[in-house]
Order: structure tokens, then C-alpha cells, then sequence
């Protein structure tokens, strides 16, 4: 996608073989700064401080992570160590574990002298096809959206509701939950995008809507609390958000506040569906909520929040009382059966095992 006109990836080749670029995404939407990542370390660090995030390109740095490993100790005990760091760097989107497996699988039984080749030439690969995997959502998700629009007045925007960022920031390019929103803004349909600021680290406020924005898709950030409150005044049509990991039966573990949203959805008779790339689908887990760990992240994130001053600085303030103390749990689960449908690579399936399935052979 674009950034005043020049077209960006969220992470890129910059010395072949070597070093990766990335956006550093914890200093948006106030500074738009890349960095470059040249260790495997640096990859891991980049993933643990949420310099990037998002399932998908979590997954793809980790893949160049292994390859920057390759670079610095290819042996079976080296890769092992690379594999238990990056794996340890966050604990719900399963992309990271597919992509460390993908890399795993590529490199097991390989000469030692070969392996940094292949990896890069890998890593390269899950970047390209997680744009193909998103695009093929956004197409997917389109029909959806043509369908609402041709039952709305002619003019009238298709609104949607959408949760975090699962945006093109939170991928290689695109996104998921947004791919068929820019998918529907490329073809012409009016189309305004509800953004959840998305507490406690706003990835809504901060990333969704700077993203949007630049493309110059129309929205409006809302306070997490009011999307029950839009739906009960007809002023959502459908919400699209992504998720971190699906179930083998169609639960999803998405960014926290994504469950209540689709209970707000249930009783409002809204549309609720769920964008996701096959790699998000962890086949080993039925059962979400029982299965799925869910990240802790510091209750700093709670007590202090970030901004910019007047004056351009960017500083962090206490929003609470000293030393009270805050939980922060980073994701939920939203069970299946408040799920209307999965927008998949392959179609849009109901979330069901039958379902999941059909479109997905083992
Ligand atoms: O904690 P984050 O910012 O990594 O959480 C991201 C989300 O919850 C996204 O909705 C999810 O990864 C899907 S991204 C296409």
C-alpha cells in the first residue's frame, strides 16, 4: 500500500542475504521511521517490542529471523536456539510457530553451507505469498460488501466495523479485515470504516486510522465501548475484524474487546465475520478457549498512555493512581457460534470444523 505516494511493503530486503527493513511501528502514527534489522536477535526484539506486529508479519519476520540465524550459526544447535528465541517472542499468533516450522522443515537434513541460501529465498517467498493470501481475502470479502451495498440506497456508504489493526500494517500488504474494505474502495463502492480505538495500546487510534487515512478511505475512530451502541442505531452494516489464531472448529483469538463486539453484533442481528489467512488456522486446537494462550502483557500499558504534545513532542503520562494494580490480558476468544462466516484465501467459509474443512484439506 501507498504512504504519500510511494508504495510500501511492512517488511522488505535491504542487503540480500543480510538485512531486512522493517516500519517501526510503535512510533506510529506520529513518526513514520524504518529500521533495519541485520540478527536474528534483532528480528526477536523486534517482535517482542511490537516494533512490528500483526499474526501475518510477526510470522514473516520470524522467517527472516531463521535466515539472519543462518548467517550466524547454521548448525542443528544453532537453528535450534534461533527457533526457541523467536518462538519465545510472543505466545498467541500462531503464525509465528507455522513460519518457524515452514523454515524448520526447509532447513532439517540440508547441508550446513546451503541453509542460509534456502532461508532467505524462504523467507522471501512466505512475505510474497502472505500478499497473495490477502489479496485473495480482500476478493473473498468483496462479494460481501457488494452484496450490502446493492441493498442500501445508491450513495449510501457501506459501514463497517473493524477492531485493532488487521490492516496492511499487520501483514506483508493489505491486511486481512481491510483488504476487502480497500478491495471495495479501489472499485468505487461508498464505503466508511467505524475504527476501535482498541485499548489499552490503540492500535485502532493509532495504526488502523493513520493506515486508512493515507489511502484515503473515509472513517471515523470510535471509543471502544460504542460499537454496541452504533449496531443498536443501525449505523454498522457489518464488522470484519482478523484474528491471531482460529480453531480447527471456527473459534477465533483476536485482539481483547473482540469478543463483546461480537456479542454486540448476536443481538443486533450485524454481520460478524472474521478475515484470516490458512496460516492463522491452528489445526491442533478445537477447543479456543480452553486451548489458546493468551498473552499478559505489563499493566503498564494500562496506567500510562502516549501521545504528542502541542509542541510535537511525543510523551507518555500516568493515567491511573500510583501502584494500583491492572491485568492485562492481550486477546480473547470469540466462539464460533457468534462467528457468520470466515473470509479465507479460499472463500468464505461458516466457522465450523465442516466448514474450515471444506475449504481446507489437511
Ligand atoms: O497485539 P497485536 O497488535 O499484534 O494484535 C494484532 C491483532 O489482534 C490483529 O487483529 C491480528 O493479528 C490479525 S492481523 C491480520
Amino acid at each position: 500500500m501507498e504512504i504519500d505516494g510511494i508504495p510500501y511493503r511492512t517488511i522488505w530486503v535491504e542487503e540480500p542475504g543480510r538485512s531486512v527493513g522493517i516500519i517501526d511501528q510503535t512510533k506510529l502514527p506520529h513518526r513514520f521511521t524504518t529500521v533495519t534489522l541485520s540478527s536474528m536477535d534483532e528480528a526477536a526484539r523486534a517482535i517482542s517490542d511490537m516494533l512490528v506486529r500483526g499474526a501475518p508479519l510477526i510470522g514473516a519476520t520470524a522467517a527472516y529471523g531463521m535466515a539472519m540465524a543462518c548467517n550466524e550459526d547454521a548448525s542443528d544447535e544453532g537453528l535450534r536456539r534461533a527457533y526457541d528465541r523467536l518462538y519465545s517472542t510472543r505466545p498467541t499468533a500462531v503464525n509465528l510457530r507455522w513460519a518457524l516450522d515452514q523454515m524448520t522443515a526447509l532447513l532439517d537434513n540440508r547441508a550446513v553451507e546451503e541453509r542460509a541460501a534456502l532461508a532467505w529465498a524462504r523467507a522471501a517467498e512466505i512475505g510474497d505469498e502472505d500478499v497473495e493470501i490477502c489479496k485473495a481475502i480482500g476478493r473473498n470479502g468483496l462479494t460481501l460488501i457488494e452484496e450490502i451495498a446493492a441493498q442500501k440506497p445508491k450513495g449510501e456508504p457501506v459501514n463497517v466495523l473493524t477492531h485493532c489493526n488487521a490492516g496492511w500494517l499487520a501483514t506483508v500488504d493489505w491486511g486481512t479485515a481491510t483488504a476487502p474494505i480497500y478491495m471495495a474502495y479501489e472499485a468505487g463502492i461508498p464505503i466508511h470504516v467505524w475504527v476501535d480505538e482498541t485499548r489499552p495500546r490503540n492500535q485502532g487510534a493509532a495504526l488502523t486510522a493513520f493506515e486508512l487515512g493515507r489511502h484515503g478511505v473515509d472513517h471515523t475512530l470510535v471509543a471502544d465501548n460504542v460499537g454496541g451502541h452504533l449496531m443498536q442505531r443501525g449505523l454498522v452494516d457489518l464488522c470484519i475484524v482478523g484474528t491471531d489464531r482460529t480453531t480447527a472448529r471456527g473459534d477465533v483469538c483476536n485482539k481483547i474487546g473482540t469478543y463483546l463486539k461480537a456479542l454486540a453484533a448476536k443481538d443486533n442481528e450485524v454481520p460478524f465475520y472474521v478475515a484470516l489467512p490458512s496460516t492463522t488456522i491452528d489445526w491442533t486446537v478445537e477447543d479456543g478457549l480452553a486451548e489458546i494462550p493468551i498473552e499478559q502483557r505489563s499493566g503498564r500499558e494500562l496506567t500510562r498512555i502516549a501521545g504528542r504534545t502541542e509542541t510535537g513532542e511525543v510523551v507518555e503520562v500516568d493515567i491511573a493512581p500510583e501502584g494500583v494494580a491492572a491485568r492485562n490480558d492481550a486477546f480473547d476468544v470469540t466462539p464460533a457460534r457468534l462467528v457468520s462466516g470466515l473470509i479465507t484465501e479460499r472463500g468464505v467459509a461458516p466457522a465450523t470444523k465442516e466448514g474450515l474443512a471444506g475449504l481446507f484439506e489437511r
